[in-house]
């Protein structure tokens, strides 16, 4: 069959009308597609503006549920934590990480106590909150991240999420056989629900500044994350990756950083077939903030449009910092 050609065809007739561009639209983007991450603080009543993150604040646990609740009534299904760990509770060992009553446990239950099963809580699994030198993982000679070690204290880092009531554990260390091991430790414990969401394909990328000025620990950082973190040059090892964690028992996968890896997304949805997220990490929030400050475009579009390119390229949900202000413009 030969293909209508202009004039019989006209690209652009269903574009004539509004109802026809909704009726041809072959993306959709809700609410229910975003995840929230919010950075905690010690500490009550405390809201805490990110410099580096204008309009994203650090909170309080008590504070933190309130966000949750605001999550909620904005039909947004799941918020993810990350904590700012006070300078004296950081280690060579970031042993924190395993301290029940840390921050980061403290607002799962704050956030458990006033929601209920609402909200999905979506929890990171790393060191680098809670270590005096910024690694997610334990130091060996010369500085180098050792992997074995690093994955036992992840496994407990992850089993005191879990109890403390965390939904779905999100390790972003990137150390090797860490699904398997955590996956393993879950199940033993009776945690068989809690979900994992494996940042499987996490580049050694130079967007996350912002993110550690909010971790706190941004100063810390001695070297970069290379040993561990991909590649940008590589996307072959992201498939790779991805087949470990889904091998390993990792229910669903995250791309991260996110606009500059979509076609990663791609070639994850094409190839497996299972749920990928991705994470619009903080230096492309600050890109978008930036570029509003000095007028070259507005907000709300560049949010929207952002988001569903996200949604275009096959992902089933986004870690986004603006995730309420597109909730909020995706219920009006
Ligand atoms: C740490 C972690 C990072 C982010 C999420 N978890 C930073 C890093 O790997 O250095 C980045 C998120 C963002 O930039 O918004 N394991």
């Amino acid at each position: 069959m030969s293909q209508p050609t202009y004039p019989s065809l006209r690209m652009r007739r269903t574009r004539a009308h509004g109802w026809s561009r909704a009726l041809h639209r072959e993306t959709v983007l809700t609410p229910a597609d975003l995840i929230w991450p919010l950075f905690v603080t010690e500490g009550t009543g405390v809201e805490e503006p990110i410099a580096a993150l204008p309009g994203v604040s650090r909170w309080s646990a008590d504070r933190i549920a309130e966000r949750a609740k605001e999550a909620i009534a904005l039909g947004i299904p799941c918020v993810a934590l990350f904590p700012n760990t006070q300078p004296g509770r950081r280690s060579e060992d970031g042993a924190e990480a395993l301290n029940p009553g840390n921050l980061m446990c403290r607002a799962i239950r704050s956030i458990r106590d006033a929601c209920g099963d609402e909200i999905g809580v979506l929890t990171d699994v790393a060191l680098d909150p809670y270590t005096s030198h910024g690694q997610d993982g334990l130091l060996g000679d010369a500085g180098y991240v050792l992997n074995d070690a690093t994955v036992e204290a992840l496994v407990a880092q992850s089993l005191n999420q879990a109890s403390a009531g965390a939904d779905i554990i999100a390790p972003s260390d990137m150390m090797d056989g860490r699904i398997g091991a955590i996956r393993a430790a879950l199940e033993g414990a009776g945690h068989v629900n809690v979900q994992i969401m494996s940042y499987a394909a996490k580049y050694a990328s130079a967007f996350y500044g912002p993110f550690r000025d909010a971790v706190g620990s941004r100063g810390l950082l001695q070297g970069d994350k290379q040993t561990y973190q991909m590649d940008p040059a590589n996307s072959e090892e992201a498939l790779r990756e991805v087949a470990l964690d889904l091998a390993e028992g990792a229910d669903s996968v995250m791309v991260k950083p996110g606009l500059p890896y979509l076609d990663i997304v791609v070639r994850v949805k094409q190839r497996f077939e299972v749920p990928v997220f991705a994470y619009q990490v903080s230096g492309e929030y600050a890109m978008i903030e930036a570029a509003v400050a000095v007028g070259a475009g507005t907000r709300d579009a560049l949010v929207l449009e952002t988001l569903m390119a996200f949604k275009r390229a096959g992902c089933s949900g986004v870690l986004t910092y603006h995730a309420a202000h597109a909730a909020r413009l995706l219920g009006d």
